[in-house]
């Protein structure tokens, strides 16, 4: 009956505990948490707190993840609360084979073969032939504390030592190659780490996961790490995520540095949300890895040339992932130093300094684009002008990639203000060199929508874009909807908008957000739709929130719908086309349901006029 752990870690991810408890449960953020009022037990003031990964009702202790709240709040069983959220989520749940049940043993087989190594590596550390692996590591400042809770080791010198260690366990050579710890060579298994200080790497919840091994003195390379395995695979793993995650939880800053011995330094050092890439750049996996930790992480680099390009190539990736509450800090570290140097020159102070220098993303990006192109000619600028908006284009979230794109102008055209403004002022121009001011271009797009709309009256057309709206964000009810939003007439540009979404609804993909603004943009109609949404957030105050249930966005679809100024007419009128066909064939089930349908449609218009109060 073993669920594979990497589905449900999938399924815990595309369940947003928020979204899931927000069905049922009214909360409202309450700094970095959404709290509300428990729904295990009575109360008026709200102690039920929802973190990243968890809630917790400090009044009745009620506890527990997004599927244990499904199993509380519904009375379900551990398999139908994941059945219930994989629907949701439209994931299928693996059926339990015989090979799943076999991989999952063979994980859990591999990660007690690694524990054991770990703890053999350990122990040797402190006998007399760990003495010089014991000693380099004391000679980098490292205290035995630190060395313990990093849970630090000596290799051994290798030719099967490992193996010979283990076999008292009843570990076989052929388990150690499986786990990574040797690897077939022409006379039989032999080590992959000798003659090196072993770092043991666990995931988010301790298991170990791989090691990697310095070299003490200066041979190459440095470092080596575990082979990809079963269980370890370098494109999502973060050393040492297990302890940050506990500590960010006490309100340390998560911090991503570059190699083992920064992080073991940061954390010894009382910064202990250090966490490291495994010699690899940052990847989209250990991105989303952050993010389920904290909203805001720092991000190391190096101040070179090479660090900065790192720092923009994340940035980008970044981006393309970012929401208001995903988001980072970037800190460029100068002089060719790092964490782990800083603070054995400087002590924890120092690096406190330079961590207060780490700058928002959205400060940071603008330097780090600037200092790649060239700018000076119009070719240039407009050149670069386009690549602002392409890195802005990057964000998915529409609201955000809005506000980015009128930061990154803002940001270019009061430099080019100072910096870049020709020799001598050009004849008549205030507002900079080229184009306009910064935030005139979403509003110049704006006003030529409401030039188009000169025939629908503008509550109406209002009206209209709240609901195309609302599609943006629930595509699933494009469906039911879709037929009573075809009676409404619509300007042009909100009329293919409309067309874009029918067909959407039927091309078959799953009905989601990303799938909708993808297809949006594939008709060259992304960009209206994000401004059209950036438009309604900014100028009407409307709440587009991913909490919002569909149950409340149809209810508002609905308030908007029968608030339409002519919509009892268009309803009459369709509802009597739709009585003459059913009289002409009542045997016609097709007839039947649309006349059904269009009582019922003119029935709830009507019943809204009658409600009076506008939507
Ligand atoms: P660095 O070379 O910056 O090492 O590599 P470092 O962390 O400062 O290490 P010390 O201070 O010299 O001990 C950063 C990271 O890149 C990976 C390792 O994960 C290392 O921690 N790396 C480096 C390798 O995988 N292989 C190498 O040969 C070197
Ligand atoms: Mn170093």
């Amino acid at each position: 009956m073993a669920l594979p752990a990497n589905f449900l870690d999938e399924l815990r991810q595309r369940s947003p505990i928020a979204t899931v408890i927000g069905r049922t449960v009214k909360l409202t953020r309450s700094g970095r948490e959404r709290k509300g009022c428990c729904p295990f037990h009575g109360e008026k003031t709200p102690s039920f707190y929802v973190y990243d990964d968890h809630y917790h009702c400090f009044g009745c202790g009620a506890h527990g993840d997004v599927i244990s709240f499904v199993m509380q709040s519904t009375g379900a069983g551990f398999m139908e609360a994941v059945e219930d959220l994989a629907a949701q989520a439209g994931l299928e749940v693996p059926k339990p084979t015989p090979q799943a049940a076999e991989a999952e043993a063979k994980r859990a087989g591999i990660a007690e073969v690694l524990e054991a190594a770990a703890a053999t590596y350990a122990k040797w550390l402190f006998e007399p032939q760990g003495r010089a692996a014991l000693d380099y590591l004391r000679g980098r400042g490292l205290s035995e504390a630190t060395i313990r809770r990093f849970g630090l080791g000596w290799s051994g010198e290798g030719r099967g030592q490992l193996a010979g260690a283990l076999r008292g366990q009843t570990i076989k050579p052929d388990q150690l190659i499986e786990a990574g710890l040797m690897k077939q060579g022409d006379n039989g298994p032999v080590d992959m780490f000798f003659g090196r200080v072993m770092f043991p790497i666990r995931d988010r919840r301790g298991a170990m996961l791989s090691f990697g091994g310095r070299i003490m003195d200066d041979g190459q390379p440095k470092y080596v790490n575990g082979p990809e395995t079963a269980v370890f695979s370098k494109r999502r793993t973060l050393y040492n995520i297990g302890q940050a995650r506990a500590a960010v939880r006490k309100g340390a800053k998560l911090i991503v540095v570059e190699g083992y011995m920064d992080v073991i330094a940061l954390s010894q050092a009382g910064f202990e949300g250090a966490v490291a890439p495994l010699g690899t750049a940052l990847t989209e996996e250990h991105l989303e890895e952050i993010w389920r930790t904290t909203p805001m992480p720092v991000i190391c680099f190096d101040g070179d040339a090479a660090g900065q390009r790192a720092a923009l190539k994340t940035a980008e990736l970044a981006l393309a992932q970012m929401a208001p509450d995903k988001s980072l800090k970037l800190l460029g570290l100068t002089g060719g130093e790092d964490p782990d140097s800083l603070i054995r020159q400087g002590g924890p102070k120092a690096f406190e300094a330079v961590l207060d220098k780490a700058r928002p993303v959205h400060e940071a990006l603008y330097g780090m684009l600037a200092a790649a192109m060239p700018r000076g000619t119009p070719e240039q600028n407009a050149a670069f002008l386009h690549r602002l908006d392409e890195v802005a284009g990057l964000i998915q979230d529409p609201v955000l990639a809005g506000e980015y794109k009128r930061h990154l102008r803002g940001q270019y055209y009061s430099q080019g203000r100072q910096t870049w403004r020709p020799a001598r002022p050009m004849p008549g121009s205030k507002a900079g060199r080229w184009g306009p001011p910064p935030g005139a271009v979403p509003e110049a797009q704006l006003s030529a929508l409401r030039q188009s709309a000169q025939d629908v009256p503008p509550p109406d057309l209002l009206r209209a874009r709240h609901m195309l709206a609302t599609f943006f964000w629930h595509p699933q009810l494009i469906h039911d909807l879709d037929e009573a939003f075809a009676h409404i007439s619509l300007p042009p540009e909100e009329a293919r908008l409309r067309e874009a979404l029918h067909e959407f609804a039927n091309c078959g993909k799953p009905l989601d957000r990303a799938n909708l603004l993808a297809h949006l943009d594939a008709f060259g109609l992304g960009r209206q739709a994000r401004d059209l949404e950036a438009a309604l957030i900014r100028e009407e105050g409307r709440v587009f929130d991913s909490l919002e249930s569909p149950a409340d966005a149809v209810r508002n679809w609905w308030n908007w719908y029968n608030h339409m100024s002519d919509i009892i007419r268009i309803l009459r009128a369709q509802h009597d086309e739709a009585l003459r066909e059913y009289a002409a064939r009542m045997d016609d089930e097709a007839a039947q349901e649309r006349l059904k349908r269009y009582t019922y449609l003119l029935r709830e218009a009507e019943a809204g006029e009658a409600g009076g109060a506008d939507g």
